[in-house]
């Protein structure tokens, strides 16, 4: 009798752990997107209308005072959210490189960008672990909610640099690592602390800091 409420006490453990495993993992899944659940729905959660209010996008890149002629390259394009921007700021002589690991994203972005007209657009079907950008080529690398994606860090920060021209910025905003109503699950996110350790053994400077976004942190280093 003691031996059966105790085998039935087994698979009740056992069924719960299952339970939270596959949930777990499901989550994770949903967040690394790979594979995407939907890609209509994350891209619908990207452009979420609400998101302009957390991310204020123009006033991120008017703090970055890109110049006409620039090249830039957005790592982690996604949808296009901030690519297009930056596509408009560099001008006619400027580039831009929509980089993603998702074939789906670089597809939507580049029928986007058709649709705006915007001529100075490149696009990059990525590795995880290389953006696959010329060799000093790029003025400025920007990776908004993409570094927390990205393992093998401290490889992928050495290419970073070999891509970015003598006087290159690297550019990252991501969420901070608390509650907050959006972003990733906390077991995902890079404290700040962290990242700046990350990019400055990497022989990079510490430029600046802005601090007017709710919920990530922006930072760009130089080379
Ligand atoms: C949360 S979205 C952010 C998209 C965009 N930067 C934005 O702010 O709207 C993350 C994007 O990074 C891409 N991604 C994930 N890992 C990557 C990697 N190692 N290299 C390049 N892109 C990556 C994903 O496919 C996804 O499109």
């Amino acid at each position: 009798m003691i031996i059966r409420r105790k085998n039935y006490l087994t698979i009740f453990v056992k069924v719960v752990f299952l339970f939270f495993a596959i949930t777990a993992s499901a989550e994770e899944r949903h967040h690394n997107h790979s594979p995407f659940k939907s890609i209509a729905e994350y891209i619908q959660r990207m452009e979420s209308p609400d998101r302009v209010e957390w991310q204020m996008p123009e006033k991120v890149v008017d703090y970055l005072a890109i110049k006409n002629g620039d090249t830039v390259a957005d790592i982690g394009a996604g949808s296009g959210y901030f690519t297009v921007i930056f596509s408009k700021r560099v001008g006619d002589m400027g580039k831009v490189y929509a980089v993603d690991i998702e074939k789906d994203m670089i597809e939507y972005t580049k029928k986007r960008s058709q649709k705006e007209g915007l001529n100075n657009m490149n696009y990059i079907l990525a590795k995880p672990d290389d953006p696959l950008l010329p060799k000093s080529s790029v003025d400025l690398i920007f990776i908004c909610d993409t570094y927390h994606h990205i393992e093998k860090r401290d490889n992928y920060i050495k290419i970073l640099k070999d891509v970015m021209k003598k006087d290159g910025r690297l550019v990252i905003v991501d969420f901070h690592a608390v509650n907050t109503p959006v972003g990733p699950p906390q077991n995902m996110r890079i404290p700040k602390e962290k990242t700046v350790k990350e990019i400055l053994s990497a022989g990079f400077k510490a430029e600046a800091e802005y601090f007017f976004l709710p919920y990530q942190y922006f930072l760009i280093f130089s080379k």
